[in-house]
């Protein structure tokens, strides 16, 4: 497509958007026309390797055989439906999501996007316990409605949106390469015995629930440190807290387990579902222990849309179930992290301004930084890595928080070939030593 006519367009209609950590505005980014497994193609026939899996909903790949019969065979008989009755797809749903949970999680319901269920998950919270107050961590994203997933969206600047929902509030995520203490072995006690410390002084009403992504992803990428999470959960049960498990961006498979929380020995109280569960199509879900429900139930709890339960979004549902169990994507998942992580470690040795490498099987952080020691966040040649790589076929993006958006965020999708990874590896590495060469030349 032509510049011009884009921007013209851009300019007419669209409500601007913020650049984010692009360099070029959007309407000079590429217009996606068309996609095939990993690849997407612009209007110009451009091919790019997806290393953002799409907005990370796209960790099938686009347009999975599987799934697209599905979504055409619901379109033959039926897509919407109400929600008032059961449908056939839906029901199917429901047991297909119920019997991948780990036990004691068994039931769902559904609804369109990430945001939705973290709402609905708060609210199961509330009810289920009596309590009103909900903590999240200080780099954590839980979505963006307007009320309570951005108050609980500690990562982005949470004071541009004017009033925060009442009963949010944050503790300190265990960001240990920029802790004080991050090096320390008591490391998860002391950040743990200070966020409980404010929280309980910032508690306004009972406490009802704390919410964690089992890789803080939008926020930088952040593993939390060995036993955090458990003892995270044990803190909260001591308050009469549910432990809310947002797994929007490491669910089904992407960490190279069926689910984030699996590698931490626990599980969660609720769990929130959503990005691939409908392989290119919007639905998610919340789940939650049979006695939980109830609980929540008996006080008054429901939480719906006019197209949570469509045929169409459930057959989707299914049909990502279907593709990752068989075709073995959660063991995928977790070869493509060894692959991914082996080569981040070698271009360590050689890039200088990466300072820290995180990630869990299709995630992965790289942490750019000006200088190792004093651990400067390099915004800007994250953006510089951003549009590079764009110009040589690799979507990837940066991320960050509080300011930092120095993080680049890797996250091919799962079904991705050997030779794909090395293609996009190749190319980040091209673009990180081309950059590192320029500043070499401009600093001297
Ligand atoms: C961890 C997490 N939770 C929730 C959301 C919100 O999902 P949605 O954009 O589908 O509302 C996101 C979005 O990226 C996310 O990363």
């Amino acid at each position: 497509m032509d510049a011009r006519a884009v921007k013209e367009l851009v300019d007419e209609w669209m409500i601007p958007t913020p650049p984010g950590a692009y360099m070029a505005g959007i309407e000079n980014r590429p217009v996606i026309a068309r996609a095939e497994g990993v690849a997407v193609y612009d209007t110009n026939g451009k091919r790019y390797l997806d290393f953002g899996s799409g907005q990370m909903a796209a960790a099938l790949g686009h347009n999975h055989p599987r799934y697209v019969a599905s979504v055409k065979r619901s379109l033959e008989t039926i897509s919407h439906s109400t929600k008032t009755f059961l449908n056939v797809d839906r029901l199917e749903l429901h047991r297909r999501l119920g019997e991948i949970l780990t036990r004691p999680l068994q039931k769902s319901l559904f609804l369109v996007s990430g945001s939705d269920a973290i709402e609905a998950a708060v609210d199961m919270a509330r009810k289920a316990t009596g309590g009103v107050d909900v903590l999240a961590l200080n780099m954590a994203l839980h979505g963006s409605t307007s009320f309570v997933t951005r108050s609980l969206t500690f990562g982005w600047n949470r004071s541009r949106h004017g009033l925060a929902a009442p009963g949010t509030s944050a503790i300190l995520a265990p960001y240990a390469y920029r802790s004080p203490f991050g090096d320390e072995p008591d490391f998860v006690e002391k950040c743990l015995d200070l966020s409980f410390e404010i929280a309980d002084s910032n508690f306004t009403g009972r406490p009802a629930a704390v919410i964690v992504e089992p890789v803080l992803s939008a926020g930088g990428v952040v593993v939390p440190p060995p036993g955090y999470i458990k003892a995270l959960r044990q803190r909260a049960h001591d308050r009469g807290m549910l432990l809310i498990m947002d797994e929007s961006q490491t669910g089904l498979g992407k960490t190279g387990r069926m689910w984030g929380h699996q590698h931490e020995d626990i599980v969660p109280d609720i769990m929130t579902v959503s990005k691939h569960f409908g392989a290119g199509l919007p639905v998610s879900a919340v789940c939650t222990t049979p006695a939980i429900a109830e609980r929540a139930v008996g006080n008054g709890y429901f939480a719906t849309r006019s197209h949570a339960c469509d045929p169409i979004v459930c057959a989707a549902g299914v049909a990502s179930i279907d593709i990752i169990q068989e075709e073995g994507l959660v063991e995928r998942a977790a070869a493509i992290g060894t692959r991914v992580q082996a080569e981040l470690r070698d271009m360590m040795q050689e890039i200088e301004a990466i300072g820290d490498i995180r990630g869990r099987g299709v995630l992965h952080g790289i942490e750019l930084v000006e200088d190792r020691k004093t651990k400067a966040p390099a915004n800007e040649l994250a953006r510089a890595v951003v549009q590079q790589c764009q110009e040589a076929g690799l979507l990837l993006q940066a991320r960050g928080s509080h300011g930092r958006l120095n993080v680049i965020r890797l996250v091919p999708p799962m079904t991705s070939s050997d030779d794909e990874i090395d293609e996009g590896m190749s190319t980040l590495r091209k673009a990180l030593s081309t950059l590192q060469k320029t500043r070499r030349l401009q600093a001297a």
